[in-house]
C-alpha cells in the first residue's frame, strides 16, 4: 500500500504534489519521492523517510509533477528504491501503487535487450517498457497503453514524459481517483490528497487509463473513450484522511476484508506456495512476541500443536532474555507486526546465540527484524496507523494458518477444505462489519463498568485474552482474560452484578464444559456477552447479550470472533469519550526493553 500523486494545471507543481503527499502518508511512510517537468526535462528528488518531516520543499519551477510515498513491498525502503522510478534516459518518470507479480520476468526480458535497472522494485519495468514501445515508433500516450498489455497483479500507476505537457494514469485493482479542477487535474490515490484543491472526483474503474492535458482529460477503457460521472465529496480533508471513519481503528478495522485477502495471495495460489525448508529437523516450536504478538503466537501455538503435532511454546520476549537453555533443534518464531519491538530482537538474537533457527513475521519490509532472523515471512497488512493493533493481528493469524496447514498431517483433501474456508473469511468478517450497530449497542452498556473479564477454553482462551487487552487499552476498563476454568480459583470473588463477562463459546469440545462455566458465572449475578456460532441457539438462553457469529470452521473463529471483539472494545472507547488512535500512555512500536 502507497501512496501516489499526478498534477498538471498552473500552480508550483513540486508542492502541489508534497502537500497532496503528506495527506497520503497513511498510505505508507518509509520513503518518497516527487518527479517534475521543467522545460524538456524531468528533475527528480527521492528520499528515505517520512515526507511528513519536511516542513519546506521545492525542487524548480513546472506545473506538471507525480509524487510517490512508499510502503515498501519490493525492494528494502532506500533512495535508490524510493519512487519515482525512469527509464534509461531520464526521460519517462513513473510512480506506482501495487504489485506487478511478473515483472521477475519483464526485468530479464528488458535487460537482454539492454535496459540498465537501478532499483531492486517491480515498479521500474512500467518506465522501461514505456521507453521500448516510444523507441520502437510509438507516442508516450500509446506507448503507455502498449504497456499495461505486459504487465500482470494490480497497479495505480502515473507516467510522466519529459518532451509532453500530458499525464497518463492507470488503474487495475489498486486505487486511483482523478480531481477536477478549474484549468488543472489531479490524479491521486486517495481523495484526501487533493480536496484542498477541489471536491470534483471521479472514481475510476479498473481497466481505465485516464489522459491529462492542461484543459481537458480523457478516459479509455478497453480502446474506447468512457465517459465517468462526477462526483462531489462532501468531506472535510480532515475527515477524508480517515476515508470518512471517525478513527483509523475503524477504517482499519473495515480494512479486514482485505488484508486477509492480501496475505493469503501471498502465500496461497491453488495450493499453499510456501518453502518450509526453515523446519526441516527442528524438535520443537518457540514462539517470542510482545502484546497482540504474542496473543497471536498463543494462537500459533494451538494452530501447530493440533494440525502438525510438533510441540510449542510460547514465551513473552521480554522473559525469554532469562532463558538460559540449548535450542539447537527448536525453531524460534518472532512474531512483531512493526519489526521493531526491542524485546523480540533481543529474544531473538538470543535464540541465535543458543543455536536456534529464527523465522519472523512481521508487517514492515526492511524493519529491523528482517535483519536479524534467518527467514522472514511478511504479513500484507498495509501500515496501521491506531496503536492498537487490529488488522495486523489478523494479518499474523493468516500466516500461521498457512504455515500450520503447510506443515498439516491432516490429508490433502482435508487441507484443502481448511484452505476453502480461509478463501471465504473475507465474506463472513464483512457479514461482521454489518453487525456493527448491534455490536455498538453492546458496547455501550459495557462502557458503564469498570471491570470485566474476558473467559474461554481451548482456542477460546487467547481469543479471550486479545478481546480483554483491545478493551483495556483503548477504553481503559479494567479488563482480564482468563481461562474459563480458572475462575473459580479466585477470579470468583470479583464476579457480581458490577463485573460483566464477554464468554467466548466455540462449537468445539469445550462446548458443554463452557456453557456450565457461563451457568456459574451467571448465577453469582455478573451480567454476561456471549459470542457464539450464529448456528448455536442453546447459549442464548442464560445470558444477557449474545453476539451470534457468522459460522465458520472452528479454528478459524480467532479471526470472526477478534474482529467482533475489536468492534466491541472501539465502540466502548468511543462511548467513553477515549482517545482511541492514541491511548494514553502507549505507542505504536516499543522500541526500548
Ligand atoms: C505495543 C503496541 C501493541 C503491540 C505490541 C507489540 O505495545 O501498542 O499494539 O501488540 O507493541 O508490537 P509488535 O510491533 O512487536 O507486534
Amino acid at each position: 500500500m502507497c501512496g501516489i500523486v499526478g498534477y498538471i494545471g498552473f500552480r508550483r507543481a513540486d508542492k502541489v504534489a508534497v502537500s497532496a503527499l503528506k495527506r497520503l502518508e497513511y498510505r505508507g511512510y518509509d520513503s518518497w519521492g516527487v518527479a517534475v517537468k521543467s522545460n524538456d526535462e524531468i528533475k527528480v528528488y527521492k528520499r528515505v523517510g517520512a515526507i511528513g518531516d519536511v516542513s519546506q520543499f521545492e525542487l524548480c519551477e513546472g506545473t506538471i509533477s507525480i509524487g510517490h510515498t512508499r510502503w515498501a513491498t519490493h525492494g528494502k525502503p532506500s533512495d535508490v528504491n524510493a519512487h519515482p522510478h525512469t527509464d534509461c534516459n531520464g526521460k519517462i518518470a513513473v510512480v506506482h501503487n501495487g504489485i506487478i507479480s511478473n515483472f521477475q520476468k519483464l526485468r530479464e526480458s528488458l535487460e537482454r535487450e539492454g535496459h540498465v535497472f537501478k532499483s531492486e522494485t517491480d515498479t521500474e519495468v512500467i518506465p522501461h517498457l514505456i521507453e521500448k514501445f516510444i523507441d520502437s515508433g510509438l507516442d508516450f500516450e500509446n506507448a503507455v497503453k502498449e504497456t499495461l498489455k505486459h504487465l500482470k497483479g494490480s497497479y495505480a500507476f502515473v507516467a510522466l514524459s519529459s518532451t509532453e505537457d500530458k499525464l497518463v494514469a492507470c488503474k487495475y485493482k489498486s486505487p486511483l481517483i482523478l480531481g477536477i479542477g478549474d484549468n488543472e487535474y489531479f490524479v491521486a490515490s486517495d481523495v484526501p490528497a487533493i480536496l484542498e484543491y477541489t471536491n470534483r472526483v471521479v472514481y475510476l474503474h479498473d481497466g481505465d487509463t485516464v489522459v491529462l492535458t492542461r484543459d481537458s482529460y480523457e478516459i479509455y477503457k478497453d480502446g474506447k473513450k468512457v465517459n465517468r460521472e462526477v462526483e462531489i465529496v462532501p468531506w472535510s480533508v480532515e475527515q477524508a484522511e480517515k476515508g470518512g471513519f471517525e478513527h483509523f481503528m475503524l477504517k482499519e478495522i473495515h480494512e479486514t476484508p482485505k488484508v486477509i485477502e492480501d496475505t493469503l495471495l501471498e502465500y496461497v495460489s491453488d495450493e499453499i506456495e510456501l518453502d518450509v525448508g526453515f523446519t526441516a529437523g527442528i524438535s520443537d516450536v518457540i514462539f517470542v512476541a510482545c502484546g497482540t504478538s504474542y496473543h497471536a503466537s498463543l494462537i500459533g501455538k494451538y494452530l501447530i500443536e493440533k494440525l502438525d503435532e510438533i510441540p510449542v511454546r510460547v514465551e513473552y520476549a521480554s522473559e525469554f532474555n532469562y532463558h538460559n537453555a540449548p535450542l539447537s533443534r527448536s525453531l524460534v518464531i518472532g512474531i512483531t507486526q512493526s519489526g521493531e519491538t526491542a524485546d523480540t530482537l533481543e529474544a531473538l538474537r538470543k535464540a541465535q546465540k543458543f543455536g536456534a533457527r529464527t523465522l519472523a513475521i512481521t508487517n514492515v519490509l526492511g524493519s529491523s527484524v528482517t535483519r536479524i532472523a534467518d527467514v522472514i515471512l511478511y504479513t500484507r497488512a498495509g501500515p496501521e496507523i491506531c496503536v492498537a493493533a487490529t488488522k495486523t493481528f489478523i494479518a499474523q493469524l493468516i500466516v500461521l494458518y498457512v504455515i500450520a496447514l503447510r506443515l498439516s498431517l491432516l490429508s490433502r483433501s482435508e487441507v484443502n477444505e481448511i484452505l476453502a474456508d480461509l478463501k471465504l473469511l473475507p465474506e463472513k468478517v464483512r457479514a461482521i462489519l454489518d453487525m456493527e450497530d448491534y455490536i455498538r449497542k453492546i458496547a455501550e452498556e459495557l462502557a458503564n463498568y469498570e471491570n470485566m473479564m474476558y473467559i474461554g477454553r481451548g482456542l477460546g482462551y487467547p481469543i479471550a485474552l486479545e478481546g480483554a487487552l483491545k478493551m483495556k487499552e483503548i477504553s481503559y476498563i479494567h479488563a482480564e482474560g482468563y481461562p474459563a476454568g480458572e475462575l473459580k480459583h479466585g477470579p470468583f470473588a470479583l464476579l457480581g452484578k458490577q463485573t460483566p463477562v464477554v464468554a467466548c463459546v466455540l462449537r468445539d469440545e469445550t462446548y458443554d464444559t463452557m456453557l456450565g462455566n457461563i451457568k456459574e458465572v451467571k448465577a453469582r449475578n455478573s451480567p454476561v456477552v456471549a459470542l457464539t456460532d450464529e448456528n448455536d441457539s442453546e447459549a442464548e438462553k442464560f445470558v444477557d447479550y449474545v453476539i451470534k457469529v457468522p459460522s465458520t470452521n472452528v479454528l478459524l473463529t480467532p479471526v470472526t470472533y477478534s474482529v467482533v471483539l475489536q468492534l466491541l472494545a472501539y465502540y466502548a472507547a468511543r462511548s467513553r469519550g477515549c482517545e482511541i488512535d492514541k491511548p494514553r500512555h502507549l505507542a505504536k512500536s516499543v522500541t526500548v526493553e
